[in-house]
């Protein structure tokens, strides 16, 4: 195998012990409080054993920016101990820990806590049936929000994480700045693709700026999701445009989101070049790249490795195990049955089995009591 398996490291010294990343994983498991819980810090220790770095499940930077039920938060100072444990939790282990700084805005689950706000860049409903139609921001209520990202990276860097990761994908508030389906502002926050990216620049300038002032190396990640479904939506031509300039920063990374590492365009069905191969068109290996979505083999690996991936985040494959980067690494048989030795929180279990179907297509099961 041309690739090396053994250790990656970022051009801010830190190295990573394999290539393989925890991909961001929500497990709707926290305590009532929105604590890490002790079955959310079993998960992350298990598979710190193993994996090179490991993204957190997404955090929440505010109370209106809690999406689902029992996410973890990393809104104020009260919840410092509890990201200190999380931090720990991966960092004890020899593994590399990076905070998934996530904001819902439209895709909230409404009636999460009392008087909750769903806001987003514009009045417009999401096309899911929970959502609800949100509250436009005003312009002053955008630079606080950036704001609480902001004070959430200071945050994380002092709970001892290795770096933070902006969720700019899966149709979240980042992107639904990106996005001219969410977005239809008349202001300078909206309009031209470049006027839709200004919130996305002031983020990253803010995010970076606390990574400038501290004096250890410290990790910034940038999440996308190439292209939307609806109409207007996101096109890969305004990717393009979005990994041009992200591309110029100083940032660590940046982390694809998409079903399959070799997937081509969703929305021209005609174009069959993979979307990696045209993001690397553009962003020429001046940022590692994170790929994602079905890497299940040593195959897999090289191949993402030929297309133009740095790193290789799995998900579902390390649901079902925490080992699987050693799996793959000395070639053992990988393991797709949830069962005991899965570390999973219950309510993570609960979801995924309300998946059936779902689960199966993907080649997994879960082991019933
Ligand atoms: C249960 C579950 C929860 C997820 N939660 C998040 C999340 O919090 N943040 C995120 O960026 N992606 C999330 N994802 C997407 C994964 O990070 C990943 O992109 C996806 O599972 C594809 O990789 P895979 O084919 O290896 O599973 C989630 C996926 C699953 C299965």
């Amino acid at each position: 195998m041309a690739r090396n398996l053994n250790n990656y490291t970022f051009k801010n010294g830190i190295t990573l012990r394999n290539p393989f990343v925890l991909a961001p994983m929500t497990t709707y498991s926290s305590n009532v409080d929105l604590t890490l819980s002790e079955q959310e810090e079993a998960y992350y220790r298990a598979r710190a054993k193993s994996f090179g770095m490991i993204i957190t499940a997404a955090t929440a930077i505010n109370k209106h920016a809690q999406a689902f039920e029992n996410q973890i938060t990393i809104r104020d100072d009260r919840y410092l101990d509890s990201m200190k444990r999380l931090a720990s939790a991966i960092n004890d282990e020899g593994s590399v820990s990076i905070c998934q700084l996530h904001h819902g805005g439209r895709m909230s689950k409404p009636n999460l806590f009392k008087n909750q706000r769903i806001v987003a860049p514009s009045a417009v409903k999401a096309e899911r049936d929970f959502a609800v139609t949100p509250e436009k921001l005003k312009i002053s209520e955008i630079y606080d929000i950036i704001d609480d990202f902001k004070d959430a990276t200071k945050r994380a860097l002092e709970a001892g994480f290795d770096g933070v990761e902006l969720h700019g994908a899966n149709t979240y508030l980042i992107q639904q700045f990106f996005s001219p389906h969410s977005n239809r502002r008349d202001d300078e926050f909206g309009g031209s693709v470049e006027k839709r990216m200004r919130f996305i620049r002031l983020l990253v300038d803010a995010v970076l700026e606390v990574k400038d002032k501290t004096d250890r190396p410290f990790i910034v990640g940038y999440r996308f999701s190439p292209e939307e479904i609806e109409n207007p939506g996101i096109t890969l031509n305004d990717t393009l445009q979005l990994v041009d300039y992200l591309s110029e920063t100083n940032l660590d990374y940046l982390h694809i989101s998409i079903g399959h590492y070799d997937k081509a365009s969703l929305r021209d069905k005609t174009d069959s070049t993979p979307v990696v191969t045209k993001i690397q068109s553009v962003l020429q290996n001046k940022i590692p790249l994170i790929g994602v979505g079905g890497i299940h083999s040593l195959e897999d690996v090289e191949l993402a490795n030929r297309l133009g991936y740095d790193l290789y985040a799995l998900g579902m494959g390390a649901l079902a195990d925490p080992d699987i980067p050693n799996k793959l690494i000395n070639e053992e048989p990988l393991k797709n049955t949830i069962d005991e030795a899965s570390v999973l929180p219950d309510q993570l279990k609960e979801r995924l089995k309300h998946w059936g179907d779902g689960l199966e297509k993907r080649g997994y099961k879960i082991k019933q009591k």
